[in-house]
């Protein structure tokens, strides 16, 4: 037995989701209301003892097992909510090897140290007569005490060795403070304090854990404005936001995450009471903070100045001080970049422009309410575009009406739904006063040609059979799929266009039931987005052992398979869609019993079930029938 399935055997799949939510029993299964999302009549969120899974069937329309539900609820990675069931179920994981142990240690040294430094420039702030300047600079801007407080705010004085001189007195080594960043090397080979005479900003991990800091000028002569750590193994600019540690409880209960430019703007709003809000570090976001975000809400915001928002419609403004990073993170920060990566994670990714020079921060000081009417009015990117584009030009000539057209259709074409594609596509006709289907037809020559060209089907060998047999258990169907994804990792593009073309969604981790095939899909994702590294290597090496096995027992049952090829590609598509065929199938099943069961109790029940059923049926159909056309070649 694996590890997982020795947690899962021990976690009583009730007990826990008990633990949060008031749930009642309903035939088999028990009912409460779902703790992902803000319900009032209905409760949809149902727990299922016998297959150990739970589902939302209203809003989130989420589902899987005490993996997902840990992962979800807490807002970590298949890796930690193993860590948090593992000890709940007293199973004791595979120990660390020595390499890893000792890793570990010198982290935990290296944060002491910082927890060092965070108390050391609080005190200064505090309690001397050097950092008195700096805490009038900060009252000042209008921050409270229980706000530096809750931040961990201070003062590095105007001295070398200060830090240096505190810390080595209580014992800690040269080299170590070098490492983390507080102490810097001079060209004499002596050392010295990194940080003097500033304004000290924590800076932690998603989990409140030390990384590093953002220091900012108190004499406005001073270069550079912001002075951060350097890059260390604890702080890695792209994998971190500030304030996410407050902030994460928040974005989930608004379920909507802000991103702001800067430190003392994070700090505004939430004192403001809008805790909802990070930001990035003076660096070019990365996909990764934003999926950092996504864990915890699909809805992202990113409030950009009015300049920036304004750039030639671009959105290149957040690389602020754009700094030397690893190119392969950083993302394409164009407005087709962000739609891909909107499409990618399955998010919905807003636009607000700020009022022409004025900060988050002085906004929200003024007029709180304000700063909330400008959230509230975030656009989609492509309006957003649109818009910016409608503004910068006269749209009384044919010629730029032309050019804002040729702009905005390739945005228009890279949008996934083919609804929200419509309604844009309405939206440009409109602004523009052009005939819609004049749109139309460009925004199909816009768009790439279809696939399934005839002669792809030549490379693979005939003699290779249909490999999925009938009536498979929908675990050993999600197996099949990703056995097949782990062999040939391309092949999920494809897959998604061909779901697309049927105007299906492209897969997605809640495709699939049990937390370690979720995971296993949202690395395979990630890792085609990798352009260093092999994409199975990558998903190989980001994989935890028990992960590792499940992952070479996948691997072997696609082995054989010779490819990548059309048929094995059109067996794929037809897995996933008997895959979701029977989860829907499963679904409605569940509902019908349940709007059965409270009739013949004369119990009312929330008249949305019916139209949900419906709704659910509506995708049944539509599954159905592209599930013949691939059947049918
Ligand atoms: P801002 O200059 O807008 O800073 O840079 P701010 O946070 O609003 O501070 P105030 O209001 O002027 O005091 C935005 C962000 O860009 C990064 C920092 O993260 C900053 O918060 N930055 C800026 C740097 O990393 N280095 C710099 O030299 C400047
Ligand atoms: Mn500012």
């Amino acid at each position: 037995m694996s590890v997982i399935d020795e947690i899962k055997s021990r976690i009583d799949i009730v007990d826990l989701i008990s633990e949060s939510v008031s749930l009642r029993r309903s035939g088999k299964n028990y009912l409460g209301f779902c703790p992902f999302h803000t319900n009032t009549r209905t409760p949809a969120f149902v727990v299922f003892p016998e297959s150990g899974t739970w589902r939302c069937f209203g809003q989130c329309n989420e589902g899987g097992d005490v993996f997902a539900f840990v992962m979800k609820k807490e807002g970590v990675d298949f890796a930690q909510a193993l860590q948090i069931l593992a000890q709940k179920a007293g199973v004791v994981l595979k120990p660390l090897t020595a390499q890893e142990t000792a890793e570990r240690q010198e982290h935990e040294t290296w944060r002491a140290l910082l927890e060092d430094a965070v108390t050391f420039y609080r005190h200064q702030l505090l309690n001397t007569e050097a950092g008195k300047q700096a805490l009038e600079y900060l009252s000042g801007r209008g921050l409270r005490a229980e706000t530096l407080e809750a931040f961990g705010i201070g003062y590095a004085p105007n001295r070398w060795d200060a830090l240096l001189q505190h810390l080595t007195a209580k014992g800690a080594s040269i080299p170590d403070l070098v490492q983390v960043g507080l102490v810097s090397e001079g060209q004499d080979g002596g050392v010295h304090d990194r940080f003097r005479h500033r304004i000290m900003i924590p800076i932690r991990d998603e989990q409140g854990r030390m990384a590093g800091f953002g220091a900012r000028v108190l004499d406005p002569k001073d270069v550079p404005k912001f002075l951060n750590s350097p890059q260390t193994p604890l702080f890695d600019k792209g994998r971190l936001l500030y304030g996410l540690d407050h902030a994460r409880r928040a974005i989930r209960e608004k379920d909507q995450a802000v991103l702001v430019e800067g430190y003392l703007d994070v700090l505004a709003l939430h004192q403001a009471g809008f805790a909802n809000v990070v930001s990035p570090m003076g660096t070019a976001l990365t996909e990764h903070q934003l999926s950092l975000l996504k864990r915890l809400s699909k809805r992202l915001v990113l409030a950009l100045d009015a300049d920036v928002a304004g750039e030639k419609a671009t959105l290149r403004g957040l690389e602020v001080a754009r700094q030397v990073m690893d190119r392969s993170q950083e993302m394409v920060f164009d407005s087709r970049g962000l739609l891909r990566i909107e499409a990618r994670l399955q998010a919905d990714l807003r636009v607000a422009t700020l009022p022409p020079g004025l900060d988050p921060d002085e906004i929200v000081q003024t007029d709180p309410q304000h700063w909330e009417r400008i959230i509230a009015e975030a656009k989609p990117i492509v309006v957003h575009v649109m818009e910016i584009l409608a503004e910068q030009r006269d749209l009384n000539d044919p010629k730029q009406k032309d050019e804002v057209a040729n702009l905005v259709l390739p945005l228009i074409s890279e949008v996934a739904n083919p609804l929200e594609r419509d309604t844009y596509l309405q939206r440009l006709a409109r602004l523009l006063r052009v005939d819609e289907r004049a749109l139309l037809s460009r925004l199909s020559s816009a768009r790439k040609p279809a696939r399934r060209s005839p002669k792809t089907e030549t490379t693979s060998s005939p003699s290779q059979p249909a490999p999925i047999p009938l009536a498979q258990s929908l675990f050993s169907l999600e197996q099949h799929i990703l056995g097949v994804l782990l062999r040939f990792p391309d092949l999920l593009y494809r897959l998604d266009r061909a779901l697309q073309e049927d105007e299906l969604e492209r897969l997605s981790p809640s495709d699939f039931s049990c937390a370690e095939h979720q995971t296993l899909l949202r690395l395979l994702q990630e890792s085609l987005e990798q352009d260093l590294v092999e994409p199975l290597q990558y998903v190989l090496q980001h994989l935890s052992l028990p992960m590792l096995e499940i992952s070479e027992a996948l691997l072997e049952k696609s082995q054989g398979l010779e490819g990548p090829s059309q048929r094995i590609l059109d067996d794929l598509l037809r897995a996933v869609l008997q895959l979701r065929q029977r989860s829907l199938n499963q679904q409605i099943e569940y509902l019908r019993f349940t709007l059965q069961e409270a009739e013949e109790q004369h119990t009312s029940f929330d008249p949305s079930l019916r139209s949900e059923i419906l709704a659910l049926a509506q995708r049944r159909l539509k599954i159905d029938k592209a599930l013949k056309k691939a059947t049918s070649h």
